[in-house]
């Protein structure tokens, strides 16, 4: 079922986002353009943590930085109680700057360099999840290096559950990159847990990939997760932490299961408190993609129209740098118009497609957008919140998409367009010879 929009006003050539008009949006600040609802990231926040507490009382949703980090958004949702689930050093800054306390955060990836280690300890990250026995131990050798005492650390743990979603985006597999073996954790534990100089294994995490609609997998997920803690208390660890990881998927399309949020919490937060585990821990949740997917649009400007053969194309200005979904996953996203200059009915369909010099930037085939376009008309690209902006890039030398706000009938250009990294560098002189 496709979501049901709520902030979204669509007319058959206008489009309306939190109340303000989209042509308008585009004018001022030109495109293409991403416009998020505020109001509606709140909303989704909520309606996930009051699902969550319901079932669990302790719960943190730690909001995956990576599916939008617009700071707009990050610093309303810090603001709103969420913590803050971050990859990179500059996701730490931008939590602490979002006011996230240190504990609401996770510092996350599979791959993390020792810069990075340090940059989590210093900062004194809520829980620092090790996907390797190695990295729990240099987060303890750098620790004791930096005189910190108490770094956090949690496996990331491996059970081999495997998700139905787009190939890309399952982790969860023994052979994936991801995480440890539940059988290595257990091994550490009993061997050099206890001997950690600086460091200790506090939580256990588990993520098994993006775009999950199936209940069972969440329940599986929170019943390896119990099993194990208990197995762990014997080696004299305690479990203070169990991170189930984000991945609840979003119907982008009208065949798209959807799990809905209720049931997604029951799998999670309510198997847990059935469990012999419940009272014992916070439950951490890092939803990305539920919280933003629909608050945003992606508006674009049509440069051209053009047949070429069965094909009639609408050649927009956003490109695959901008919105990299469709080319890099072939995810569907509706497209409908925000502004055209003709009003009359048509059923043409269009092939709607980038400026950029590859067969993929498509971002919709043979789509009816109930109009006939014409050059300056304006589209929106829906459901772009999340792995949208901050997935785009500069390929082609295309300068970097701006973001727009909208809140309470008021908007707010957030981030500028940016123009790729030396774009302007002048040519070095050549040293004067002689
Ligand atoms: N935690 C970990 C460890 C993750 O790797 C991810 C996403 C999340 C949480 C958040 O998952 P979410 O709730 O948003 O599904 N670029 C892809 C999605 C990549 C997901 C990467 N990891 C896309 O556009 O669909």
């Amino acid at each position: 079922m496709v979501s049901r929009r709520p902030h979204l006003s669509i007319g058959r050539n206008s489009l309306k986002i939190g109340g303000v008009d989209t042509k308008s949006l585009a004018e001022r600040y030109g495109t293409p353009l991403y416009v998020t609802d505020l109001g509606r990231v709140l909303e989704r926040f909520d309606e996930a943590k009051a699902a969550l507490t319901a079932r669990y009382p302790d719960v943190l949703i730690a909001f995956a930085y990576k599916s939008n980090s617009t700071f707009q958004v990050v610093s309303a949702l810090a603001r709103r109680g969420a913590g803050a689930t971050i990859v990179s050093v500059a996701g730490i800054e931008t939590a602490r700057r979002a006011g996230v306390a240190p504990k609401d955060m996770v510092f996350d990836g599979p791959s993390k360099s020792k810069e990075e280690l340090a940059a989590a300890i210093k900062a004194g990250v809520g829980m620092i999840n090790a996907e390797s026995v190695q990295e729990a131990r240099d987060v303890d050798a750098l620790s004791h290096s930096l005189s910190v005492k108490g770094a956090r650390i949690g496996f990331r743990v491996n059970f081999d559950i495997r998700a139905e979603t787009h190939a890309g985006l399952a982790t969860g597999g023994r052979e994936h990159k991801f995480g440890v073996a539940r059988r290595e954790v257990i091994q550490f534990c009993r061997r050099e847990a206890q001997k950690l100089r600086s460091a200790r294994v506090v939580g256990l995490h588990s993520h098994v990939g993006s775009q999950v609609a199936d209940p069972e997998v969440f329940r599986r997920q929170t019943e390896e997760m119990v099993g194990l803690a208990e197995e762990l208390e014997a080696t004299g660890t305690e479990v203070a932490e169990l991170n189930l990881g984000g991945g609840l998927g979003f119907p982008y399309t009208k065949e798209d299961k959807e799990l809905p949020i209720g049931y997604y919490a029951e799998a999670t937060a309510g198997s847990f408190a059935r469990s012999s585990w419940s009272g014992r821990t916070r439950l951490v949740f890092e939803l990305g993609r539920w919280v933003v997917a629909d608050s945003t649009v992606l508006l674009t400007k049509v440069n051209y129209v053009k047949s070429a053969g069965k094909v009639r194309w609408a050649l927009v200005d956003a490109g695959m740098n901008d919105f990299i979904r469709p080319a890099l996953y072939g995810a569907y996203h509706e497209i409908v118009p925000a502004w055209t200059s003709s009003a009359e009915r048509s059923a043409w369909r269009y092939d709607v497609a980038g400026p950029v010099c590859e067969s993929t930037d498509v971002f919709g085939r043979g789509r009816r957008l109930g109009v006939r376009l014409s050059q300056g008309d304006i589209l929106a690209i829906l459901d772009a919140g999340a792995y949208g902006s901050s997935m785009s890039s500069t390929y082609n030398m295309r300068p970097l998409t701006a973001v727009a706000t909208v809140e309470d009938g008021d908007s707010a250009l957030v981030s500028p367009r940016g123009w790729p990294p030396g774009w302007k560098a002048r040519p070095r002189q050549r040293p004067r010879s002689g």
